[in-house]
C-alpha cells in the first residue's frame, strides 16, 4: 500500500513528466495519486470527463477549491452556482461567444498590428513578453466594448493580476500552508493589488460602451464590489491563458515557413477591399483555425482543472466518498498516444473529435472566454504572417514550458522582417494609426500603495 505522501516529491520536482508518465501509463478510468491525505484521483478516461463535468454541482462540484479562492475571486461567476451563476453567464455569453465577439474585430486587429509593428522596429523578439499584454488588452474590449485603456492603467492592471497569478502559482505547489508572515504578505498583495484594479476599472467604467458586457452587468444591478470581482475574474481567467498560448502560436508559425507562408496567402484570401479581415472569411479560415487548435492540444493554458466528490458517488465501478478530488489534465489527456498518435508532434493533419480534447473545459463551467480567445488567438496568426516574415527561431526546438497557473513558454528569440506593407499602412515605427486614447490621469501603483497600507 503506498504511503500517502509517497507521488508528492514526484509531483514537485516536475509536474509536467510526473501527470504525463503517470496518466499515460495507468489503464483509462481514475488512476490514483498519492498527494496528501485527501485521495486524488486522476481521470484518464476521455469517456469519463463529460459525466464528471456535467454532473450537478451538488454532487460533484468544485468543493474546497471554491473556498481556497475566494479571498481572490469574491463573488465573481467563476465562485457562483444555480441562478446567479447563469445570469452572469448569460452576459458572458452574450458578448464573448464565437460569432458575437466577432463585432470587435477592428479593435482586435488594431491591437495586434500594433504589436507586430512595435515587433518588426526590435528585429527580434521574446513572443511573451508581448503575447501577455496583448491578450489583456483584448479583454479589455471585450468587457468595456472599446479600446478605452491607458497605457499607465494598463501598466497598472499587469503588475496587479501578475502579483495575484503569483500567490496562486506559489500555492499551486504547496504541500504545507504558508506560515502566519507568509500568509500576512500575501493579504496585503492581495489588498493592493486588488485596490489597483478597482481604480482602474471604476476608471475604465465611465469610458465603456454603452452596449459593453460591462454596462449589462450594472443593468443585473451588481454591486460595485460585485463588478470588481467579476472583471478582475475575467482579467485573471484570460490574461496568462491567452497570452501563453499565443506565445506559442507564434513560436509554431516561426518553426515553420511554409506553415506561415500557408498562412498568409490564407489572409490575403480574407481581405476586404480596405484590408481588413473580413468576419465571414476567418471563419472559414481553416490553416489559422487548425494551427490554433493543435496549439491549445499541445499547450493547453489551463492545463489540469478539478472537481470534488460532494455526495457518495460510483463511477467507473469505484464507489468515491465525499472530499475525493478529481483530477481533470488536458495536458495529459492530450498527449496520450491512445487519443493522439505520435502525441509530442506538432501535425496540422489531426481530427480533435474525442473527448480527449477540452483545451477549454466542458459542461455548464466550459470556459466563458472561449470565443474571444480563439479568435484573438487566430487574427495573431492571420495579421502578422499577412504583414511580416519570422526569419529565424532559437532555441529549436523549443524547451517544454515551465508549469505555473499556466504553460509558461521558456525564453525564445524570433526574428522578424516585414513582408508587405498592408493598407491602412501600419508600418513599423508607425503606431499613432492604432486609436488609442491619450494616458488618463491615474493615481500612480506608488500613490496606490500609499493608499492601501
Ligand atoms: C487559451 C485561452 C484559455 C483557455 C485554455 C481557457 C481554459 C478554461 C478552462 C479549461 C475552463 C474551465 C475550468 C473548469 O471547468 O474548472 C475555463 C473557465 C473560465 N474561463 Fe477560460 N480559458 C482561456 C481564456 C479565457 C478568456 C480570454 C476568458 C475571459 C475573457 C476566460 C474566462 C473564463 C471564465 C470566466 C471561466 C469560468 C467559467 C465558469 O465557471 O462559469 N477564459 N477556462
Amino acid at each position: 500500500m503506498p504511503h500517502m505522501f509517497s507521488d508528492v516529491r514526484a509531483f514537485r520536482h516536475d509536474p509536467l513528466r510526473f501527470l504525463l508518465d503517470r496518466g499515460n501509463a495507468a489503464p483509462l478510468g481514475l488512476e490514483p495519486l498519492h498527494l496528501g491525505p485527501a485521495p486524488v484521483l486522476l481521470v484518464t478516461d476521455p469517456d469519463l470527463i463529460r459525466p464528471i463535468l456535467k454532473a450537478p454541482e451538488t454532487e460533484i462540484g468544485k468543493g474546497r477549491l471554491i473556498k481556497k479562492l475566494t479571498p481572490v475571486f469574491g463573488r465573481s461567476s467563476l465562485m457562483l452556482h444555480g441562478d446567479e451563476h447563469k445570469r452572469r453567464r448569460a452576459v458572458l455569453h452574450k458578448h464573448m461567444a464565437k460569432g458575437s465577439v466577432e463585432r470587435y474585430m477592428p479593435q482586435m486587429c488594431a491591437e495586434i498590428r500594433a504589436v507586430g509593428a512595435k515587433l518588426a522596429r526590435m528585429g527580434e523578439f521574446d513572443p511573451h513578453s508581448f503575447t501577455a499584454a496583448l491578450a489583456l488588452r483584448t479583454i479589455c474590449i471585450a468587457v468595456f466594448g472599446t479600446q478605452v485603456i491607458s497605457s499607465g492603467d494598463e501598466e497598472a492592471l499587469v503588475q496587479a493580476v501578475n502579483m495575484i497569478e503569483d500567490d496562486l502559482a506559489d500555492d499551486m505547489f504547496r504541500v504545507l500552508p504558508v506560515g502566519p508572515i507568509g500568509w500576512h504578505r500575501r493579504k496585503q498583495r492581495r489588498k493592493f493589488a486588488k485596490l489597483a484594479m478597482s481604480t482602474v476599472v471604476e476608471r475604465l467604467r465611465e469610458r465603456a460602451r454603452a452596449t459593453s458586457a460591462l454596462k449589462d452587468f450594472e443593468v443585473l444591478g451588481l454591486s460595485d464590489q460585485d463588478l470588481h470581482d467579476e472583471i478582475l475574474t475575467l482579467l485573471l481567467a484570460g490574461h496568462h491563458t491567452t497570452g501563453t498560448t499565443a506565445a506559442w502560436v507564434l513560436y509554431h508559425m516561426a518553426t515553420d515557413p511554409e506553415l506561415m507562408e500557408a498562412i498568409a496567402d490564407e489572409a490575403d484570401r480574407c481581405l476586404d477591399d480596405s484590408g481588413e479581415l473580413r468576419p465571414d472569411a476567418v471563419r472559414r479560415a481553416d490553416v489559422s483555425a487548425t494551427l490554433v487548435k493543435e496549439v491549445c492540444r499541445l499547450y493547453p493554458g489551463a492545463w489540469w482543472f478539478s472537481r470534488e466528490v460532494m455526495q457518495p458517488v460510483t463511477i467507473a465501478g469505484r464507489d468515491l466518498k465525499v472530499g475525493t478530488s478529481l483530477l481533470i489534465c488536458p495536458w495529459q489527456l492530450q498527449r496520450d498516444p491512445r487519443h493522439f498518435p505520435d502525441p509530442d508532434r506538432f501535425l496540422m493533419t489531426r481530427r480533435y473529435t474525442t473527448d480527449a480534447y477540452i483545451p477549454f473545459g466542458a459542461g455548464p463551467r466550459a470556459c466563458a472566454g472561449m470565443g474571444v480567445a480563439m479568435l484573438e488567438l487566430q487574427l495573431l496568426a492571420l495579421e502578422i504572417a499577412a504583414a511580416y516574415r519570422f526569419t529565424g527561431i532559437s532555441p529549436n526546438p523549443a524547451p517544454w514550458p515551465k508549469a505555473s497557473v499556466t504553460l509558461i513558454p521558456p525564453p525564445m528569440t524570433i526574428g522578424i522582417e516585414v513582408r508587405q506593407v498592408r493598407s491602412p499602412v501600419i508600418q513599423p515605427g508607425d503606431e499613432q494609426h492604432v486609436p488609442y486614447l491619450p494616458p488618463l490621469k491615474s493615481p500612480s501603483i506608488a500613490t496606490l500603495q500609499s493608499v492601501s497600507q
